[in-house]
């Protein structure tokens, strides 16, 4: 359930509302990631947008889409989800620079080498250190300027691979069953406040994230969708005030399902 739906009629409600629709700053932590363009062109029209990304210098394409988009005007910062020292100062100079946060999607992450991350504690923590450490990193002061406003929405990218933990990529569902706690926790904490937190959890996705693994020869999970289908459920749900949701929708009472397999069939399944 979205926090500031029992709230005092809230910046983001308006917004939601279309009172104010077309107004405000969306910020996009992972200014390249597939998803998360794709996510932010559905909701720019008549926002500044800040595309938040290490290589600022290299976003035309990305700076070109959401013109494409409506965007009032679009801003490129430099960001290293791993450099989480300058996270507090990154989000303060934001608001400074560009106003009140209406809209944080958070989208970055590495779905790393399952197989080595097994053997290779290295490669294991640094999936880890992006994927779970990272986003509190970025989630925590972002709450705090949200609260601070009484207004504004994180959107939060999980994945059913979090849901339940496969034995095919336990690592980076471990990170994401662990950030999927965390958001879920930060949206109950915002419950009241003005400011919201959706949570997104997208099924396996064709694109940039999973095309080495295809090109390996592993093929889509069934129910794969395309970042555009993800993009296009999020807007939506965001839209409607909602706090979470499954892409596709059948994902949801599939893994309800599915968390009730016995271990020994469980640990079985390829992928
Ligand atoms: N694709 C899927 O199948 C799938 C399914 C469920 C959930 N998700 C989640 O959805 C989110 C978006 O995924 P996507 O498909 O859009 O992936 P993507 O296209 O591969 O984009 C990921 C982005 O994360 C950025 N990134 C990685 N490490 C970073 C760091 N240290 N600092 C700053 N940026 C960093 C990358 O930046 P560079 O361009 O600089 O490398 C890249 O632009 C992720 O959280 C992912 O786990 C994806």
């Amino acid at each position: 359930m979205r926090s500031d739906r029992d709230a005092t009629p809230s910046h983001a409600c308006r917004m939601r509302h279309g009172i104010l629709d077309g107004v405000g700053t969306l910020v996009l932590f992972g200014g390249r990631s597939e998803i998360g363009v794709a996510t932010a062109a559905r909701l720019a029209a008549g926002r500044h947008v800040v595309l938040a990304a290490r290589r600022p210098d290299d976003l035309a394409a990305e700076s070109t889409t959401m013109t494409a988009a409506g965007a009032a005007s679009v801003h490129r910062v430099a960001f290293d989800a791993d450099d989480v020292e300058s996270h507090p100062e990154l989000i303060a100079s934001i608001v400074r620079d560009h106003g009140p946060i209406d809209i944080a999607i958070v989208a970055f992450g590495i779905l790393g080498d399952a197989r080595r991350a097994e053997t290779d504690a290295t490669h294991a923590l640094q999936i880890a250190h992006t994927d779970y450490y990272a986003q509190i990193s970025v989630m925590t002061p972002l709450a705090v300027a949200l609260r601070a406003q009484r207004s504004g929405t994180i959107i939060a990218f999980s994945s059913v691979a979090g849901v339940r933990v496969r034995r095919a990529n336990y690592v980076y569902g471990s990170t994401k069953a662990g950030l999927d706690g965390f958001a879920s926790g930060l949206a109950d904490a915002l419950h009241g406040s003005g400011a919201s937190l959706l949570l997104a959890r997208p099924g396996f996705v064709i694109g940039e994230m999973t095309r080495e693994l295809m090109d390996s020869g592993v093929s889509p999970a069934p129910f794969a969708v395309t970042a555009d289908q993800v993009a296009d459920a999020v807007a939506k749900a965001y839209r409607k005030g909602r706090g979470e949701v499954w892409i596709p929708g059948v994902l949801r009472p599939m893994f309800f399902g599915m968390r009730l397999l016995p271990r020994a069939l469980w640990r079985r399944l390829p992928r």
